[in-house]
């Protein structure tokens, strides 16, 4: 798999439609994210590939939120990006905004770790340490149940995404968390460069 953008180019990319840092914070952390699963999952290889795609997969939802995966392609068309990345960050919105189904592997982990990795980043945020390098998954399974904490976190979605891998939501919770511990503090020294 490769990419038709420079890793520079792609956060340029990013950086043109999303202005809030929230936004940006979160396909920074998806991007470190998809990286860590690359490696763990065997396809060190396309790491660049996997990156990009969580870095841009959210590339619409800032200004377009009514058309979100709808307008994304247009968008990536636009700026260059290769029509299977394309397919990649469409079929994150599968049976919520479109009817792409995810199929490659990358697919379904970027599926079942978006949503997921918002609910982490929520329970990391009232931790003491404001950190998921001290989370464990039994803390954030209550996190998971208390339907009302991080209610925007679709329980279902998360549940579904671990289905589609053929993992337990502790196995994908565990291994969410070791890949979100693996890239922040890059994620924040990179958003410090950000203006
Ligand atoms: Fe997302």
């Amino acid at each position: 798999m490769k990419s038709a953008l420079t890793r520079t180019q792609a956060l340029e990319l990013l950086c043109k439609y999303n202005k809030e840092p929230f936004h940006r914070l979160h396909g920074l952390t998806v991007e470190g994210t998809m990286r860590w699963y690359a490696k763990e999952l065997g396809y060190g290889e396309d790491e660049e590939f996997w990156g990009q795609v969580g870095l841009l997969h959210d590339i619409d939802f800032e200004l377009y939120p009514e058309q979100h995966c709808v307008k994304a392609p247009e968008l990536l068309r636009e700026a260059g990006v290769g029509e299977d990345m394309i397919h990649a960050i469409v079929s994150h919105g599968y049976g919520i905004c479109v009817d792409v189904v995810p199929e490659h592997e990358m697919e379904k982990v970027l599926f079942a770790a978006d949503e997921l990795t918002g609910l982490i980043g929520a329970a990391a945020k009232m931790r003491p340490s404001k950190s998921v390098m001290d989370m464990e998954v039994s803390s954030l399974k209550k996190k998971f149940k208390d339907k009302k904490f991080a209610a925007g976190c679709s329980r279902d979605v998360i549940k579904q995404g671990a289905e589609q891998l053929g993992w337990t939501l502790e196995e994908l919770m565990e291994k969410t968390i070791l890949a979100m511990r693996s890239c922040e503090n890059s994620v924040q020294v990179e958003m410090e460069t950000l203006v």
